[in-house]
């Protein structure tokens, strides 16, 4: 009997692809750093039952109606922009990601973001290395405070959550805005509701965790950098497109706004070339926010279970919902 085909678009270390060798036929793409070609994905989703994808691939419907027999389509993160959910849903295709199990690792890197960005950690550090340190001076690379200030946390989901928490070990000020009021988090984190607006002028830290959908398009643009304190500083581990990149950018070069964290681009991976790259107020990351090792591999895990779950006709356990 032909064995069910799961299809992983990125090479995954053996120890978690092996076990499933027995029960099912695995087609992997053969590189870790390289994204899947279309061509490849085209070829192998047409028997596949299962597709491991990652959040780089553009899983749309011309793909989605290539795959004959797929059942479920499981994305290594927590957000599904790239994937068209209603698309597959209409097919009967179930898609999954993995919530939760990131949410502290996501926060720890924002807030780690934060603080590079504020305390100038990135530049610093390559002052030392570079050999320029030739005498201690009272403002030598000095920041600005994290402690006692005003983060305002755009998109207060789980992730956004775990960054108040952190940010009451720091006593500072929470404000957050969100579609919908959330008394709890309110309660236990101390956190104030705030309209988008005045978030935005009243934040030492604007802090940018809403998912990409076609309402958060180009959320933070112009008059949002303008309206920001000039000592404010941006960070988005959310996704590249909430932001007008070149808005942002020209904020940045007339100090509208003193210096960006960010984890995420319009078009990933950022060319060295980009001008926002250029600039020793921002710190930028590789979209590295759940990049921990374990909690990768509990996302690997996840999805597989998701997997196995989908095509033994079971309830997945961290189904996309629209
Ligand atoms: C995700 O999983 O969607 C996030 O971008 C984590 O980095």
């Amino acid at each position: 009997m032909n064995r069910v085909k799961i299809l992983i678009t990125r090479k995954l270390p053996e120890e978690f692809v092996n076990p499933l060798k027995d029960e099912y036929e695995i087609v992997m793409w053969n590189s870790e750093e390289q994204p899947a070609s279309i061509d490849f994905l085209k070829k192998e989703v047409e028997d596949a039952s299962a597709l491991f994808s990652m959040l780089s691939d553009p899983i749309n419907e011309e793909l989605l109606s290539l795959g004959k027999k797929l059942k479920v389509v499981a994305n290594l993160a927590v957000g599904y922009d790239n994937i068209d959910v209603k698309a597959a849903n209409q097919k009967g295709i179930t898609v999954c990601n993995t919530p939760d199990i990131l949410s502290d690792t996501t926060a720890d890197l924002t807030f780690s973001l934060l603080m590079a960005t504020a305390r100038r950690i990135v530049e610093a550090a390559e002052y030392v290395k570079q050999g320029k340190w030739e005498s201690w001076s009272p403002f030598l690379l000095a920041g600005r405070d994290i402690h006692h200030k005003t983060i305002g946390i755009v998109g207060m989901g789980k992730i956004g959550e775990a960054i108040a928490k952190r940010a009451t070990g720091f006593d500072m000020e929470i404000l957050y805005y969100n579609r919908s009021r959330k008394l709890e988090a309110e309660e236990r984190l101390g956190a104030h509701y705030r309209d988008f607006d005045s978030l935005i002028k009243d934040s030492d830290f604007v802090v940018c965790m809403t998912p990409f959908t076609p309402e958060t398009k180009g959320l933070f643009g112009e008059s949002e950098f303008r309206k920001m304190k000039r000592t404010a500083i941006f960070v988005n581990a959310s996704r590249g497109a909430v932001v007008d990149e070149d808005a942002l950018l020209a904020a940045l070069e007339v100090g509208e706004i003193a210096g960006a964290g960010l984890d995420v681009f319009v078009k990933e991976p950022i060319s060295g070339e980009h001008p926002l790259l250029k600039l020793p107020n921002v710190v930028a990351l590789p979209h590295i926010g759940s990049a921990s090792i374990e909690t990768r591999s509990a996302m690997i895990e996840l999805c597989f279970e998701n997997i196995r779950r989908v095509i033994q006709g079971k309830q997945p356990k961290t189904e996309v919902k629209i």
